[in-house]
């Protein structure tokens, strides 16, 4: 339906949260569009880290309001949030360390809880085949990510950019609607960075919108179709890149960064 899908797969509306009397975030609102790369930027303290947390669920916001695809989602658990389609990466991979990268693919590409418990009712034929999907699955995603020389490498002798890719693959394999990057970009080198890039421009044209906290502007500027700019707790300005880029507001709140 034409209105269903012009409504934008995220709504912050009014978000404070205050720790002792810290006002991290203070009555932030922005909208994600469906479809979009959304960058969300600010200066260091400016509450990005905190909004996130309240966004994907991990902390309480103070009071105000997150719709997520139709639905009131304000003080949901990450796993009722994954159970609509919001996934966040984490700055450090969760994966399971002790494991290749494939092994890590599969283990998440099977998906569901109590599965294990449905092999039981299962013949061995479906079983068979089901293990051969999620093996296939995995495979694809690895390829896809560029991981196949290092497919049987534990994910803890992998570099710091391939535990990035190998997180983000996690995440994929959660099929999610909504994706939050937390600074996807830090610690990775800069060939990375561009195939980081273009992978993820890849995925939202399968239809995953991606909300991501970058600091990186060239790699911001690569893939957002528009950013959001928080300072203290609040939006001071949204746009496209270079929209932003030229907003006085913005650079006198970065003050001499490199915006
Ligand atoms: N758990 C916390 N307890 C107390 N103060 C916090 C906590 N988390 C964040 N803050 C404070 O809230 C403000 C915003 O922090 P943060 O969300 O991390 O900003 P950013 O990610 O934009 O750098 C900062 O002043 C920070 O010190
Ligand atoms: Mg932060």
């Amino acid at each position: 339906m034409a209105s269903e899908s012009a409504e934008p797969i995220l709504t912050v509306e009014g978000v404070h949260r205050l720790f002792g009397g810290v006002h991290a975030v203070a009555g932030a609102g922005f909208q994600v569009p469906r479809g979009s790369i959304t960058g969300l930027l600010g200066p260091n303290g400016a509450g990005k880290t905190t909004l996130f947390n309240i966004i994907a669920g991990s902390i309480r916001p103070s009071s105000g309001r997150i719709r997520l695809d139709g639905h009131d989602v304000t003080g949901r658990r990450p796993d009722q949030l994954a159970a609509l389609g919001l996934t966040r990466t984490f700055q450090l991979a969760r994966g399971l360390p002790e494991l290749t990268v494939l092994e890590n693919f599969a283990l998440y590409a099977k998906g569901q809880p109590g599965e294990a418990l449905w092999r039981l009712f299962l013949n061995h034929g479906a079983v068979r085949r089901r293990e051969e999907e999620v093996i296939s699955e995995a495979w694809d995603l690895v390829r896809q990510l560029n991981l196949a020389h290092v497919a049987n490498n534990r994910s803890s002798d992998l570099s710091g950019g391939q535990k990035k890719l190998v997180e983000l693959g996690r995440a994929l394999l959660g099929h999610p609607k909504l994706l939050l990057l937390d600074e996807p970009m830090a610690g990775v080198n800069p060939a990375l960075a561009v195939e980081l890039g273009a992978y993820l421009l890849a995925i939202r044209k399968r239809g995953v919108t991606i909300l991501v906290i970058e600091h990186n502007m060239s790699f911001i500027r690569q893939i957002c179709d528009r950013v959001v700019v928080l300072a203290s707790g609040k939006v001071i300005a949204e746009g496209t890149f270079d929209e932003i880029r030229a907003n006085e507001t913005v650079q006198s709140a970065y003050l001499g960064s490199s915006l």
